[in-house]
């Protein structure tokens, strides 16, 4: 497995790269949820390039950027076992070789600015534009997220059917633990009291789903899920039912739906979210 640490060094080896790339973008301290991405990235290219990079631009100022884990020597390791091809782990100079405050940016309107983006203000922005870069720098033909971060995952569909990018987006579902909880580097951040909470969530969202495919009120159910978790010991930041495709409050006659989820246990914020159709 190749470890590309600057883009020149990325550059010089896709030159001469035959057959297709899938990327599986990441900011590292991977788990297995990580892993699971590239055995599928693996199913839709010759090659994958697995990106890891915490990148400032998605990071609130109050936000977790400088006690984020960063274990690339780990990483790597795992990632060789899984027979990744490459991976790409450039510099904050590099990528953003002006400095933060003077980057061109990418901001997709409207879904950018709801649910988790009303919460963590630029963070979508952030994204959008690190996901964009890395398609330019590594220049993949699919690219491969997680469907946990659903809204993280509709926003760069959005932006790259916005901007014509040639890349296809792939969806991958959520891995989760024994217990229904979604893995996510966040969860490292929890007591072993609130580990035992967590897996709450997933069950509410079960539940609320359930009630609203046989017919109850979505406000009611709704509204049970939000007291259920808070109950439980959770501070809400929101748990919504949307449409699926661009995250807009659900109309009666929307098909495809899905419950987004954000809430605190302690000071780690988690987020997960079920889709399901009516
Ligand atoms: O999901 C993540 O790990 C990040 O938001 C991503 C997509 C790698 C962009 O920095």
């Amino acid at each position: 497995m190749q470890l590309l640490k600057s883009l020149d060094e990325l550059r010089g080896w896709r030159t001469q790269l035959k057959g297709t790339v899938a990327l599986v973008p990441t900011m590292g301290n991977l788990h297995e949820g990580h892993l699971k991405l590239v055995d599928l990235a693996k199913q839709h290219a010759d090659h994958v390039v697995v990106s890891i990079f915490v990148n400032p631009m998605q990071f609130g100022a109050n936000e977790d950027l400088d006690s984020y884990p960063r274990t690339l020597d780990a990483d790597c390791i795992a990632l060789a076992e899984r027979k990744a091809t490459a991976v790409f782990a450039p510099t904050v100079a590099d990528v953003y070789p002006r400095g933060l405050e003077q980057q061109t940016f990418i901001e997709v309107p409207g879904i950018s600015d709801i649910l988790c983006g009303a919460s963590r203000p630029g963070h979508f922005r952030g994204v959008a534009t690190i996901v964009a870069k890395l398609f330019n720098m590594v220049q993949p033909d699919v690219a491969i997220f997680g469907e946990k971060d659903f809204q993280q995952l509709q926003v760069i569909r959005l932006m790259t059917r916005d901007l014509s990018l040639p890349v296809d987006i792939i969806g991958m579902p959520t891995e989760r633990a024994n217990d229904g909880l979604a893995l996510s580097s966040r969860n490292g951040y929890l007591s072993a009291e609130h580990r035992k909470i967590a897996p709450i969530i997933y069950q509410t969202l079960q539940h609320a789903a359930a009630e609203i495919r046989s017919g109850a009120a979505p406000e009611a159910a709704l509204s049970h899920a939000r007291k259920h978790l808070e109950d439980n010991g959770l501070r809400m930041d929101y748990l919504e039912l949307r449409r699926r495709d661009d995250l807009a409050p659900a109309q009666v006659t929307d098909p495809q739906l899905v419950l987004l989820v954000a809430a605190y246990l302690g000071k780690t914020r988690l987020i997960d979210n079920l889709q399901f159709d009516r």
